[in-house]
């Protein structure tokens, strides 16, 4: 099967900064990718090299399978981008900036679904683009990229200018794309965001991938946390190897472990008759952060 995306060993120099120093990850058809990372990572940089506006310094950039820089023409007749950072035309509508998005897209006008999502994001496309703000600007691209009939849709950081209401929107939107078993590669700050819609996420960090898998593969690395209620004070966890950072507080015990030790924990336990039990997966947040403590 052809990948949506293939991205193998990339690098990007400039002049004084390394910017992808080894970026390898894919997108197949029908998957929502995460690429995730703190600012300055190179996210921005790597989807410039894939809608072939920067030249790779080396590596390979693929998208349906063509060179992302020799064959931008052919590829760009089947995606849909959105920038973190939305310039217009400032002198057309809002309603005929879409329009020459949509174009550029090289997508058919599907006009039932351009008024549809004007009206759900709430746009006037009657002013003119220099008298909108950045949250409006954006999401003149997100109604263009969204009303696009694309395979594969690139979006950075798309909801940066959105409140939150609109944030809620663009969510649904994507969800209705996904549906529809189109590939998306979202690069965004907002977690809760990246965990509600992607299956999988890359994290970059200083030019390189340093995690990649399914939420649930890298939780799998990640300890859960355990509340645990019991009728005597359960001493017996500070000698279990797999307890970490535990708080004993009279018959009540906190505690992080690795998720495959829940056996451990629980034989660990039972002697002291159980009352409650919690555990909560990492979220990505915490998961996220691991990777800039010390590592
Ligand atoms: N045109 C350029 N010339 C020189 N350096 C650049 C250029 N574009 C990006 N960089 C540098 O490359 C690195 C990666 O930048 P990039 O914009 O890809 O990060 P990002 O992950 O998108 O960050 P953010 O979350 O802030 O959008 C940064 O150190 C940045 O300063
Ligand atoms: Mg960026």
């Amino acid at each position: 099967m052809t990948k949506m995306i293939e991205v193998i060993g990339l690098k990007k120099n400039f002049k004084h900064t390394q910017a992808l120093k080894d970026v390898t990850f894919h997108v197949d058809a029908g998957e929502v990718v995460g690429y995730i990372g703190p600012n300055g990572a190179g996210k921005s940089t790597t989807i410039r090299i894939l809608l072939g506006i920067l030249h790779a310094s080396g590596g390979e950039a693929k998208i349906f399978g063509k060179d992302v820089w020799k064959d931008a023409l052919k590829i760009h007749e089947k995606i849909a981008y959105v920038p973190g950072d939305v310039n217009l035309w400032p002198n057309l509508t809002g309603g005929q900036v879409i329009d020459l998005f949509m174009k550029l897209q090289g997508s058919s006008a599907n006009q039932a679904r351009r008024e549809e999502l004007i009206q759900k994001f709430e746009l006037d496309p009657k002013k003119k683009a220099r008298s909108y703000s950045k949250g409006n600007r954006q999401k003149i691209a997100l109604i263009a990229a969204l009303a696009s009939d694309a395979d594969l849709y690139i979006f950075d950081e798309p909801t940066s200018g959105l409140d939150p209401l609109m944030e809620a929107v663009f969510q649904e939107e994507v969800e209705k794309i996904k549906a529809q078993g189109k590939a998306i590669l979202l690069s965004s700050h907002i977690l809760s965001e990246v965990e509600r819609l992607c299956d999988r996420v890359a994290i970059i960090r200083q030019g390189e991938i340093i995690e990649e898998g399914t939420l649930e593969d890298l939780r799998h690395l990640t300890r859960f946390q355990y509340h645990v209620e019991t009728k005597e004070e359960p001493i017996g966890l500070k000698d279990v190897c797999a307890v970490h950072d535990l708080v004993i507080t009279g018959k009540k015990a906190v505690f992080q472990a690795e998720s495959d030790k829940i056996n451990e924990i629980l034989q660990a336990i039972m002697p002291y008759h159980v009352v409650k039990l919690e555990s909560q997966p990492p979220t990505l947040e915490e998961l996220f952060m691991r990777h800039y403590e010390g590592k």
